[in-house]
């Protein structure tokens, strides 16, 4: 494949930044995954959108432009071949000498890279569930900017897996289920209401998130973005997990236990073919 690194576009295995990169040392980094289906982004201007606010809230400046990066992913997409997969964009303050304030005069590090995804193996997925594990949610306070500082994300999912499941939720000392370790968690409550986090310092601002509860108005579906806790997941009518590489896949077990009936249940189902009937 091909990479972009600071203008440069070139093979994957020679792709390098400075050992002394601040995404290296500090996590000093936002950033994107985004969907491509067929060669076409989806929903790059909610993905720009959510990159600025995390520029800005790191106060990293000096990054092109939107469209100038619009150019830069429609080219490495074409130099890739790119059917369906996975658009990465990294940036970081920079590289300098190790200190931690900000270095003066330091230039951001932009990188792209491309992977082919399977998206067809997540209507399998969609169709059977999958199992989830709860876990508490050891991460900072700032769980809406994407940064690369993923560690707590990479330990709960590590342990979700060794438990048997694909997905943790991640849930506060005081019961609340913030959202999943790359994902966010939505419940069908004991009422039948769609719920999900509402926007906080607490979640990310979801892509998938968005377009989801834009699907659910559409269809007179009632959403309430209301932070739901791990009680009412265990007496939910539904779970599932919404995000740009899992759209919308329902989670039929938690710690071992049927959620539900166990099954895919009737919203989850009919949200996702919406979603797929948006897409294609
Ligand atoms: N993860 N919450 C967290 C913690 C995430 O890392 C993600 C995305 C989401 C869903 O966001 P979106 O709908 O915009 O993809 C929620 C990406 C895919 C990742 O880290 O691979």
């Amino acid at each position: 494949g091909i990479a972009f690194v600071n203008g440069r576009y070139g093979p994957l295995a020679d792709a390098a930044v400075h050992v002394e990169d601040r995404g290296l040392q500090f996590a000093d980094a936002v950033y994107e995954v985004c969907a491509v289906l067929n060669g076409r982004l989806l929903d790059w201007d909610k993905h720009c959108w959510r990159l600025r606010r995390g520029l800005a809230a790191l106060f990293i400046e000096g990054v092109m432009g939107d469209a100038a990066l619009g150019q830069v992913a429609a080219r490495l997409l074409r130099a890739n071949r790119a059917g369906d997969g996975l658009l990465y964009i990294q940036v970081t303050r920079g590289s300098a000498r190790r200190d931690h304030p900000f270095p003066r005069d330091i230039r951001p590090t932009l990188i792209m890279t491309w992977k082919a995804f399977d998206f067809a193996a997540r209507l399998r997925h969609q169709r059977e569930g999958l199992a989830a594990v709860s876990l508490p949610d050891q991460r900072w306070a700032r769980c809406d900017i994407k940064t690369t500082g993923l560690l707590a994300n990479v330990l709960a999912k590590q342990a979700a897996k060794a438990a048997g499941g694909a997905e943790a939720v991640l849930v506060r000392e005081d019961g609340v289920v913030t959202e999943g370790g790359s994902t966010n968690i939505w419940i069908v409550d004991a009422a039948g209401v769609l719920r999900t986090h509402p926007l906080s310092a607490r979640i990310l601002p979801g892509v998938m998130r968005d377009t989801l509860i834009g699907l659910a108005r559409e269809r007179q579906m009632l959403v309430e973005e209301r932070a739901f806790t791990l009680d009412e997941v265990r007496s939910a009518r539904e779970l599932f997990m919404t995000s740009t590489t899992a759209p919308v896949v329902p989670l039929v077990t938690l710690d071992g236990v049927a959620v539900g009936d166990g099954r895919p249940g009737p919203v989850a189902t009919r949200l996702a073919d919406a979603m797929w009937g948006e897409i294609e």
